[in-house]
């Protein structure tokens, strides 16, 4: 609608001697605060001071040019120094429903992604630990990241880079050694290592560890073996987690297999001039960009966490050539990411400038504190979702006591993924939030399973329809405040989903579901569908209502449901 108003606006303001390019008009376009002035607005006072006229008499002069309106509009006024566009109301609303229906699931694209490659990266679990809520954030955001570019139709590379190498696993292989034991590793490997690693985490062991490390570096073949399945295992349960989720990665990519090119990094580093030795290790200092000193190598020989990274970030640009790299990772690896883009930069990677740290908060638990059990390890996510699911449950029987059991699974399953994204993806990425579980799985209020209830409750209009009215051929006699209000919220969708793109911010598309879901319960309240005058028009908004919800809830990576 803009562009349409920016359009006419440019060939009157020609006529004042003004040449300005449509998206720098389309940036002046407001939305006036109250109806009497209209949908749309444009303020005057800019060019008060090239014409030496005042903003009044400019916008007067303005509304002179526009002559005519196209029948798009049903009146355009002036009001001080504002000129005001009242839209056709009923023809807009007929137009945007039908473009809304003939495109389903592409509506809303605008499509600017085309032919660029964007490499995603997010979850990286770190293998033989459990899948904390830690890297549940990562996953949740970053899925919805990819999928709003991809949306945008970039070609994504959804990258999952594990946690695979460094001294923990030289502890871990020691704890296994000691206290191993093959059966529990066969029937619950996580849990298994995890228990082992913590028994070795200790300083008597440390040297012993060392040690072991070292010999995995150097892929001594009974350390190595060991180490592969240890990685096997753990990828297998996290792929478990990544199919509950609906997630798929394009590669599964560790730290380890960037040990064999730490070489050529290190090579390319002195090459530049920017290694410095330091009691046998090699490090590069940043401290002339307030940056501190970053680790290469020890003085042991092996590699560092940074080291992988460089090689990882090289290698993944000579294959994808990528216009942009995100990272999704936590805010306390914040300066660790800026000391890597420098290194690159320095390096002489022109695309250095082209790698985002896409970070965010801590989940917390209720009492505001870092979200943690009682004893001071990480919450693991198998936990959490088994409490999820079985307060869905709960709500679910609360209103269908006779439910199969089969059914009740399915939808339970669906309502907590809802619940946990949503609970998440509402939110600011950087900032802190609170996980609490009761509250996200609650089928009122902000949350996930209200919109799958909205969803829901526009599917049982949808399923009681005549076919013959499905063809939505229709038109419109009159129209209801809330379904103005419904309409205008649908045709904001393409910019909700830019906005999200240009921040990196899913909260965007979150708010926006949410507020387009309790605008659509005001009209389900307001206006009968079933056996209306209106209809045919209004069974048609209705399924553009839950096209466009469906389509929104896509990106953040929320599966809808029939019934609730
Ligand atoms: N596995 C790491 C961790 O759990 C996160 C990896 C982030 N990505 C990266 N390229 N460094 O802390």
């Amino acid at each position: 609608m803009k562009e349409m108003i920016a359009k006419i606006l440019k060939k009157a303001l020609k006529e004042l001697d003004i040449k300005l390019r449509e998206e720098e008009i389309e940036k002046f376009i407001e939305i006036p605060k109250s109806y009497e002035l209209g949908d749309y607005s444009f303020p005057c006072f800019f060019l008060s001071e090239k014409l030496k006229q005042e903003p009044k008499e400019i916008a007067l002069n303005l509304r002179k040019a526009i002559g005519t309106p196209p029948s798009y509009f049903e009146d355009v006024q002036t009001s001080g120094a504002y000129v005001n566009f009242f839209i056709n109301k009923k023809m807009f609303a007929k137009n945007l429903i039908q473009e809304i229906l003939r495109k389903k699931e592409d509506f809303g694209k605008i499509g600017f992604g085309k032919g660029k490659t964007i490499v995603v990266e997010f979850s990286s679990p770190n293998i033989a630990k459990p899948f904390g809520v830690g890297h549940l954030r990562s996953t949740i955001i970053g899925n919805s990241i990819a999928n709003i570019c991809e949306f945008e139709g970039f070609n994504v590379k959804r990258i999952d880079y594990l946690g695979d190498w460094g001294t923990q696993f030289g502890r871990l292989i020691l704890g296994y050694s000691k206290f191993g034991d093959q059966a529990k590793l066969e029937k619950t490997p996580i849990k298994h290592l995890y228990e082992v690693y913590i028994k070795a985490n200790k300083k008597e062991y440390e040297e012993e560890s060392r040690k072991y490390f070292q010999q995995l570096e150097s892929k001594e073949e009974k350390i190595f073996t060991l180490w592969k399945a240890f990685r096997e295992l753990s990828l297998k349960e996290f792929k478990k987690i990544y199919k509950l989720f609906g997630i798929k990665f394009d590669v599964y990519e560790g730290e380890a297999e960037q040990t064999r090119k730490a070489s050529d990094v290190i090579k390319k580093l002195k090459q530049k001039g920017i290694l410095k030795k330091s009691r046998g290790a090699l490090i590069v200092n940043l401290k002339k960009y307030g940056l501190g000193i970053v680790l290469i190598q020890k003085s042991d020989g092996t590699t560092l966490y940074a080291t992988r990274d460089l090689a990882a970030a090289i290698k993944r640009y000579n294959r994808y050539k990528f216009k942009k790299m995100i990272y999704e990772v936590g805010q306390e690896q914040k300066l660790y990411f800026k000391q890597l883009f420098k290194i690159l930069e320095l390096m002489g990677y022109e695309w250095a400038k082209n790698c985002i740290h896409v970070e965010h908060g801590l989940y917390l638990g209720k009492n505001k504190k870092k979200f943690s059990t009682r004893k001071g390890d990480i919450v693991f996510f198998e936990n959490i979702f088994k409490k999820t699911l079985s307060l869905a449950k709960r709500e679910i029987k609360e209103r269908f006591p006779k439910i199969p059991e089969k059914e009740l699974e399915k939808r339970a399953i669906k309502i907590s993924l809802a619940a946990i994204f949503y609970g998440d993806l509402k939110n600011k990425r950087t900032n802190n939030i609170v996980f609490d579980i009761k509250r996200f799985v609650s089928f009122e209020g902000n949350t996930g399973p209200y919109l799958l209830y909205s969803y829901a409750r526009a599917s049982s209009i949808s399923k009681k329809i005549n076919p013959e009215n499905k063809k939505f051929r229709f038109n419109i006699d009159k129209l209801e405040p809330q379904e103005i209000e419904l309409v205008k919220k649908l045709s904001q969708f393409p910019e909700v989903v830019l906005s999200a793109y240009i921040g990196l911010n899913p909260a965007t598309i979150a708010n926006y579901s949410y507020q387009l879901s309790q605008i659509f319960n005001e009209f389900y309240h307001a206006c009968p569908v079933i056996g209306s005058k209106e209809e045919v028009f209004r069974i048609a908004l209705v399924e553009a209502f839950r096209q466009v919800l469906k389509n929104s809830l896509a990106l953040l990576g929320i599966k809808t449901i029939e019934e609730m």
